[in-house]
């Protein structure tokens, strides 16, 4: 089988977008399937960093096609502005495909997002304001408007006209100025003119990939805890970030999808609200934080910081068919003398190895700790399992014995160079 697809573990920011690059050079396609610009990929190699958020992170190889699949949802203006600073910097060589199913996110959506957050008050999720959970709404709604609309000026026009009427009522019901077509329509057309040439049937596109037996990595984006169906919902994220998902959102039959890589940091972080059992304060929380520089790729809000779950990442296993695992951030560790995984939770005096479907409850499972003894070496230079101190060794090999499964990359700073990949993938 050629495919393998990358799925983030936790709650986001796993460094999915680095071990995509960094797979990307053995790949045909990459095929980013779901959610939009909430996410935020950081990407290092020859001394260049950038930070991709819409873009599959194979844009950077000239011979690699990039797909944006009918599951995302895209905000065309951030989109040219990130197409654009890629060409300011010399990436100019590429070969991009936009799914005609793909929903675009339109300025309507940012101001809900940013009002549904302000009255939700205590109970906000913490989105990042990018308009994406109404776009998806709109989509369920069916009131949203596809790249294959959004490219013909005239089936825009309606679409818009139409749509504007029902947010404008929204908007004035929740106390906003309405929004003028005009001004949009003027606007959005510019932006659909450039795009244009980039819109096509990608599910056509990857069906005659497959047929070649060509070598297709699907990018996911934030991580399973977000799942709107399986995370820790309400606070997750408006789109599936599972295994399960990429048939649906990049329209291929489910059993070219057999290889599942799950992303997981060395420990956890999440960003914006809900609960977070192995959540950590103080000075080693601090030191990770800044270690690690977890601060939002999006919206620079500090993350979270917490020791790692393997609750969770069964969890994640589980209900996204995670067969390998890559571990990211591994340097982060060194230097800490006693480090802790959470194996189990105990809610009411019971142990337990799953996510309660409650936030009421999981907000209240106490985790359970194995300790171990930390290393002081600075591992980031190593190239191999065994160039490792013999604790990062035995980190390694207590993750893979809670989760049963093979940690079969490891990554030890931001650099495409510190990734050590130890069994082949796809
Ligand atoms: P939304 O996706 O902007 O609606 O945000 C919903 C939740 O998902 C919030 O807690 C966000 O912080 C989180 N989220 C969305 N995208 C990402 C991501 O790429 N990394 C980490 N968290 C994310």
């Amino acid at each position: 089988m050629s495919t393998l697809v990358i799925v983030g573990s936790q709650w986001g920011d796993e460094g999915k977008g680095k071990v995509t690059d960094y797979l990307a050079q053995q790949a045909d396609v990459v095929v980013r399937s779901q959610g939009g610009n909430n996410a935020g990929h950081t990407i290092y190699f020859d001394g260049q960093k950038y930070a991709l958020r819409s873009i599959p992170s194979g844009i950077f190889n000239p011979n690699i096609k990039n797909v944006m699949a009918n599951g995302m949802v895209i905000d065309p203006k951030q989109m040219l502005e990130e197409l654009h600073g890629l060409m300011e910097r010399g990436i100019k060589d590429y070969q991009l495909f936009i799914s005609n199913r793909a929903h675009i996110v339109l300025p309507y959506h940012k101001e809900l997002d940013g009002a549904y957050e302000s009255l939700k008050k205590d109970n906000k999720i913490g989105t990042t304001k990018r308009g994406i959970g109404p776009a998806y709404a709109d989509k369920a709604n069916r009131i949203g408007i596809r790249m294959g609309e959004f490219i013909h000026p005239e089936i825009f026009k309606l679409k818009l006209k139409n749509a504007l009427e029902l947010k404008n009522m929204e908007l004035k019901m929740l106390g906003l100025e309405e929004l003028e077509f005009e001004t949009i329509y003027k606007e959005y057309s510019s932006y659909a003119l450039e795009l244009k040439k980039y819109v096509c049937d990608t599910s056509l596109l990857l069906e005659e990939e497959l047929e070649k037996n060509s070598k297709i990595l699907f990018e996911g984006a934030q991580g399973v805890m977000l799942c709107l169906d399986h995370g820790t919902y309400p606070y997750v994220t408006s789109s599936s970030p599972t295994g399960a998902s990429v048939p649906l959102n990049c329209g291929v039959a489910p059993r070219h999808i057999t290889d599942v890589l799950g992303i997981c940091k060395a420990y956890t972080t999440r960003v914006g609200e809900g609960p977070f059992p192995t959540e950590l304060s103080g000075d080693l929380a601090h030191y990770i934080r800044e270690k690690g520089h977890e601060y939002g790729t999006v919206t620079q809000r500090p993350r979270r910081v917490g020791y790692l779950d393997c609750v969770a990442l069964n969890y994640a296993r589980r209900v996204s068919g995670i067969n390998h695992l890559a571990l990211m951030l591994f340097d982060v560790l060194s230097g800490i003398d006693s480090i802790k995984i959470c194996y189990a939770y105990e809610l009411d005096g019971k142990k337990i190895q799953t996510i309660p479907a409650t936030n009421q409850e999981y907000s209240e499972v106490v985790p359970l700790y194995i300790e171990m003894p930390g290393w002081t070496e600075d591992i980031s230079n190593v190239t191999s399992f065994e160039e490792l101190p013999l604790n990062a060794q035995n980190y390694i090999r207590k993750i893979e014995e809670l989760t049963k499964t093979k940690v079969s990359l490891f990554s030890v700073g931001p650099d495409r160079k510190q990734t050590i990949q130890m069994e082949e993938l796809f």
